[in-house]
C-alpha cells in the first residue's frame, strides 16, 4: 500500500527527499520555478517536524564531463537560497566524503541540496541503472525516504526505485496532489475521453500510445509524433523528422485503432524550420525539402469539433514548434479550444505545461501536472515504478 507523508511518524528524523528540480534553465536563469515551488509544502512540513533534510534530484542528461558544467544544480540552490526561507546548504557531490561530513553535521530544520544525481552516471551509469551500492549508500545517509519527485517516478533509477528498498518510505505532498488530480484519468474516466498528443520524440511514447488508444475515444496527433503516423498512412512528409524505430509499432496502432488515431489534414511547412519562409499546405502538396512545423487550420477545425464533445481531455506535448512564431498558432489555438470546453482538462507538464503558461491559460485548466513522461506513463499504465517501489518498501516493512 502506498504511504503518504501525513501517515508516517517523521518527527526528528533524518530524511532523504527525492525532488524533481529538473527545471528549464536558459543562460543560468530558471524559466519556470513551478516544480521547485511545488515541493515547498513537503519541506515546510518536514521542518515543522524538526527533520534534517537531504535533497536529491537529477538535472538533465549527463553523458560527458563537459555536461557537468551545464547540468549543475547550483542555479536551483541559488534560487532557493535567495528566497531566505530555508537554511539550505549545497553539496558539490551527490556521493562521497564531503557529503558524508555534511550529513553528519546536519542540524534539525537544515537542508542539504546535493549535486545532480546523474553526475554519477559518468562512473558506469550508477544512478540510471539503479546501482545497488549507490542505492544503499544513499539509504545509509537517512532514516526515512520521501519521494516528492512525481515528474521522475517513471524512471527506474537508484534515487527513485533503489533507495526505498532499504528505507521506510512514503510519498510527499506534491506526489499526493498529482495522484489525486490524475485519478480522473485512471479510474472511471468520464467519456468521451480525448487525448491531444504532440512533441518531437515518439520512441519514448509509442508503447504508451498503444495503451492509451485502448482507453481513449480519440487521440489527436500533432508535432513530430504525427509525422511518423503520416508516413505510415502513406503521405509524403518531405524532410520532416520521423522516428524509424517506432514505425512498426505505429503501423500496428494505426491498423488496430484506425478510427481513434486522428491525424492533421493540413500543416504549416518551411524549407528549414525557418522563421521567414513558411507555407500552409495540404498533405499532398508537401515537397521533398519541406519540414512540418505545425498543424494547419483544417486540422484545428477538425480537432475543435472532437474536443468540444469531450468530457475528459488530456494534453501531452505540443502540436507544433510553438516557440517559433510561424509555428505557434496550432498549439495556441488547440490549448484555447481545450481551455474553453466544459470537460475536465488535464495537462501533462514539460512542454505542454510551458505552452499553457506562455499563452496564459493556466487558470482555465483543471490541473497542470509537474510531470511530462511520468504523467503519460501513469495514465497509460495506471502505476509507475516509483509508486511500486514505495508500495513494496512498505510491504517489506523495513525498519
Ligand atoms: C522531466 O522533466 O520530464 C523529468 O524531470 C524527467 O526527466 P528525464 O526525462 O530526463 O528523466
Amino acid at each position: 500500500m502506498i504511504k503518504f507523508l501525513k501517515d508516517v511518524d517523521i518527527k526528528d528524523k533524518r530524511v532523504i527527499v527525492r525532488v524533481d528540480y529538473n527545471v528549464p534553465i536558459k543562460d543560468g536563469e530558471i524559466l519556470s520555478t513551478k516544480k521547485i515551488d511545488d515541493s515547498f509544502k513537503t519541506l515546510d512540513y518536514l521542518i515543522e517536524n524538526n527533520c534534517k533534510i537531504i535533497l536529491l534530484t537529477h538535472f538533465g542528461r549527463v553523458k560527458t564531463e563537459e555536461d557537468k558544467l551545464t547540468n549543475t544544480i547550483k542555479p536551483v540552490f541559488e534560487y532557493i537560497k535567495s528566497l531566505n526561507k530555508y537554511n539550505i546548504l549545497y553539496s558539490s557531490e551527490a556521493m562521497g566524503p564531503m557529503l558524508d561530513v555534511m550529513v553528519k553535521n546536519l542540524l534539525p530544520r537544515q537542508i542539504i541540496l546535493a549535486e545532480n544525481t546523474r553526475f554519477l552516471d559518468l562512473n558506469g551509469k550508477l544512478e540510471s541503472s539503479c546501482d545497488v551500492q549507490l542505492s544503499m549508500y544513499w539509504a545509509h545517509l537517512a532514516e526515512y525516504y520521501i519521494d516528492d519527485a512525481f515528474g521522475s517516478m517513471h524512471r527506474n533509477h537508484a534515487s527513485i526505485t533503489g533507495i526505498p528498498k532499504y528505507l521506510p518510505s512514503a510519498v510527499g505532498f506534491l506526489v499526493e496532489k498529482e495522484l489525486k488530480n490524475l485519478n480522473c484519468l485512471v479510474n472511471d474516466i468520464e467519456k468521451p475521453f480525448v487525448v491531444v498528443m504532440g512533441g518531437a520524440k515518439l520512441d519514448d511514447k509509442i508503447e504508451l500510445i498503444y495503451s492509451l488508444a485502448e482507453r481513449a475515444d480519440y487521440i489527436l496527433l500533432g508535432g513530430g509524433i504525427a509525422n511518423t503516423f503520416l508516413k505510415i498512412a502513406g503521405f509524403d512528409i518531405g524532410s520532416s523528422l520521423v522516428s524509424d524505430t517506432a514505425l512498426i509499432k505505429a503501423k500496428a496502432i494505426l491498423e488496430e485503432f484506425p478510427d481513434k488515431i486522428i491525424l492533421p489534414k493540413d500543416v504549416i511547412t518551411s524549407p528549414s524550420y525557418s522563421d521567414v519562409k513558411y507555407e500552409h499546405k495540404k498533405l499532398d502538396e508537401i515537397v521533398i525539402d519541406d519540414v512540418i512545423g505545425d498543424i494547419g487550420s483544417g486540422a484545428i477545425e477538425n480537432y475543435k469539433r472532437i474536443l468540444n464533445s469531450a468530457k475528459t481531455i488530456f494534453v501531452n506535448g505540443t502540436v507544433g514548434i510553438y516557440e517559433q512564431k510561424p509555428f505557434s498558432n496550432g498549439t495556441r489555438e488547440i490549448l484555447e479550444i481545450v481551455s474553453n470546453t466544459n470537460a475536465k482538462k488535464i495537462v501533462g507538464g514539460g512542454d505542454a505545461g510551458s505552452a499553457v503558461k506562455a499563452f496564459k491559460l493556466e487558470d482555465k485548466m483543471t490541473f497542470i501536472s509537474t510531470g511530462g513522461g511520468a504523467t503519460l506513463t501513469y495514465i497509460a499504465n495506471q502505476t509507475l515504478p516509483g509508486i511500486e517501489a514505495i508500495e513494496e518498501s512498505n510491504e517489506k516493512d523495513i525498519c
